[in-house]
C-alpha cells in the first residue's frame, strides 16, 4: 500500500477521501457498486429531491438508465441533457444549448446538477451549474480513470473557446464525487491508459512510495484480473487524496496547485500540435510531457539522470507513449512548433512561462528559469 492518505474506509466496500474545505468541503466516494446506492448517498446534500443530469452519448445508454433508477428508487425526480460525447462538446453553442434546457426544464436553485461523465461532462456541467441562476449545486458520478482522479475534484470547470483550451471557466467546488470503478469496465484500454497518466503524475510530483507502489502493481491494475479492482480503488484513492491535499492548500492555483500541471505544459503543447483530437489524447499527452520534463530537470542538472530513465521505462511498461510523435496534421513537428505553443499557456506569467520541474521522483517544484535555448535543445534532442 502506498503512504500518506488521508482516507478512511466506509462501511461497505467504498473509501472515502475528505476535501475539508471549509463551507465547501465535500466528499469523494470511490468504490465498486456506487451508482447503484447513488440516491441514498446523494440524498443527504440536497436541498430539493431533484436533479438534472449532464451526460454524454456514450455513457448515457451504459449507466443513465441505472442513475436514474437508484434516484427515483429515493424519490428524487430526474431531468437530463445528453450531449455529443467529445471534446468538441466544451464550447459555448453546447454551454449555451445545456443551460436553455436547464431552464426549460425550470431547475430552480435547490435543483442539483448532475455530471455524469469523463472529464469532458464535468467541466462542461459543472459550469453550467456555476452560472445557472448565478450558481446551484452540483454532484460529480465521473466515469473515465481521468475523471475519477483528476478533473472531478478540485472544482476546475469550463469549456474551451478558439483561444485555446480552458480559457473560459470557474472555480465550482462540487457537492459530493462519487468515483464508481465498476464503471471503468466499459472503458475503451486506450483511455485507462490515457487517464493513468493522470495517477502516475502524483507519485512523481509527491510521494516517492506511491510511485514505486504503481512501479510494481499498474502493469497489472491496467490488465482486467483478479486485482483489478483493488488496486485501482487504492491508486485512485490515494490520487484524489494527493488532489485534495493539494487543492486545500491553494484552491484557487496562486502557488502549489501549478504542480498539479506537471507534465501539462508540454503535454498541451503536444495536443494542440496534434488537434486535439484522437491523433493524441490528453493523457497520453501529459505522460510524454512528464518524461520531456524529468529530461529536461536531468539535463539542466536538477534530477539524476537515473529518475528520468525510470520515469521513460514506466510509460512504456503500461503502454502509454514516451516519445513526441514526430509528425501531426500539419506536418513534422518540431521544438519550433511546441515553444510557439507554450508562449500561449494559461500559466504564462509577466510573459515567462512557468515549468514543472523535479528533483528526484516525487519531488516536484516550480520554475520560471528555463531559458528558450535549453528547452529547445531538449526538444529538438527528443524529436530527432
Ligand atoms: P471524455 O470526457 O471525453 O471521455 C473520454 C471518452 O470516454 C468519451 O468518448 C466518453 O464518452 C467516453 N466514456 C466516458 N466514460 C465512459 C465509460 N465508463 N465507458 C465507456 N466510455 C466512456 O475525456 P476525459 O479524458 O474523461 O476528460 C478530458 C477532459 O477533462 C478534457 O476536456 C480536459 O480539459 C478536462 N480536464 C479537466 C480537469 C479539471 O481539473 N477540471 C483536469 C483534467 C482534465
Ligand atoms: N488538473 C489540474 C488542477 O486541477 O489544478
Amino acid at each position: 500500500m502506498p503512504g500518506a492518505m488521508t482516507a478512511t474506509p466506509s462501511q461497505d466496500t467504498s473509501t472515502i477521501v475528505a476535501v475539508p474545505l471549509g463551507a465547501r468541503a465535500y466528499d469523494i466516494h470511490v468504490g465498486r457498486g456506487l451508482i447503484a446506492r447513488a440516491g441514498a448517498l446523494m440524498a443527504p446534500v440536497l436541498s430539493q429531491k431533484r436533479v438534472f443530469i449532464v451526460t454524454d452519448s456514450n455513457v448515457a445508454p451504459l449507466y443513465l438508465a441505472a442513475v436514474t433508477q437508484s434516484l427515483t428508487q429515493a424519490g428524487i425526480h430526474v431531468d437530463h441533457a445528453v450531449v455529443p460525447a467529445g471534446e468538441s462538446s466544451k464550447d459555448f453553442a453546447h454551454l449555451a444549448r445545456l443551460l436553455d434546457a436547464m431552464l426549460a426544464a425550470k431547475c430552480e436553485r435547490g435543483t442539483m446538477i448532475v455530471a455524469l461523465g469523463g472529464g469532458v461532462i464535468g467541466d462542461l456541467a459543472g459550469f453550467a451549474a456555476s452560472v445557472l441562476l448565478r450558481g446551484v449545486d452540483f454532484i460529480q458520478i465521473p466515469t473515465t480513470l481521468l475523471s475519477q482522479v483528476d478533473s472531478s475534484v478540485g472544482g476546475k470547470t469550463g469549456i474551451n473557446t478558439s483561444a485555446g483550451k480552458n480559457l473560459v471557466g470557474s472555480f465550482h467546488q462540487p457537492r459530493l464525487v462519487l468515483a464508481d470503478t465498476d464503471v471503468l469496465a466499459t472503458l475503451p484500454m486506450r483511455e485507462l491508459r490515457a487517464g493513468y497518466a493522470e495517477v502516475a503524475k502524483y507519485g512523481l510530483l509527491g510521494d516517492a512510495v506511491f510511485w514505486a507502489w504503481l512501479e510494481a502493481n499498474a502493469p497489472t491494475m491496467l490488465t482486467a484480473g483478479a486485482s483489478h479492482h483493488d488496486l485501482l480503488r487504492v491508486a485512485i484513492v490515494t490520487s484524489c487524496a494527493a488532489k485534495a491535499k493539494i487543492v486545500v492548500a491553494d484552491e484557487k492555483e496562486s502557488g502549489v496547485r501549478a504542480l498539479l500541471n506537471l507534465g501539462h505544459t508540454f503535454g498541451h503543447a503536444l495536443e494542440a500540435e496534434m488537434g486535439y483530437g484522437e491523433d493524441l489524447l490528453h493523457g497520453e499527452g501529459v505522460a510524454i510531457g512528464m518524461v520531456l520534463a524529468f529530461d529536461l530537470s536531468a539535463r539542466l542538472g536538477l534530477c539524476p539522470p537515473a529518475d528520468a530513465a525510470r520515469v521513460r521505462a514506466h510509460m512504456q511498461a503500461v503502454g502509454l507513449p514516451a516519445v513526441p510523435p514526430r509528425s501531426g496534421p500539419r506536418g513534422p513537428v518540431t521544438a519550433a512548433a511546441l515553444i510557439a505553443h507554450m508562449s500561449h499557456d494559461k500559466k504564462m506569467k509577466d510573459g515567462a512561462v512557468t515549468f514543472v520541474l523535479a528533483r528526484r521522483i516525487g519531488e516536484a517544484f516550480l520554475s520560471r528559469d528555463v531559458s528558450t535555448a535549453a528547452l529547445e535543445d531538449m526538444l529538438t534532442a527528443a524529436l530527432a
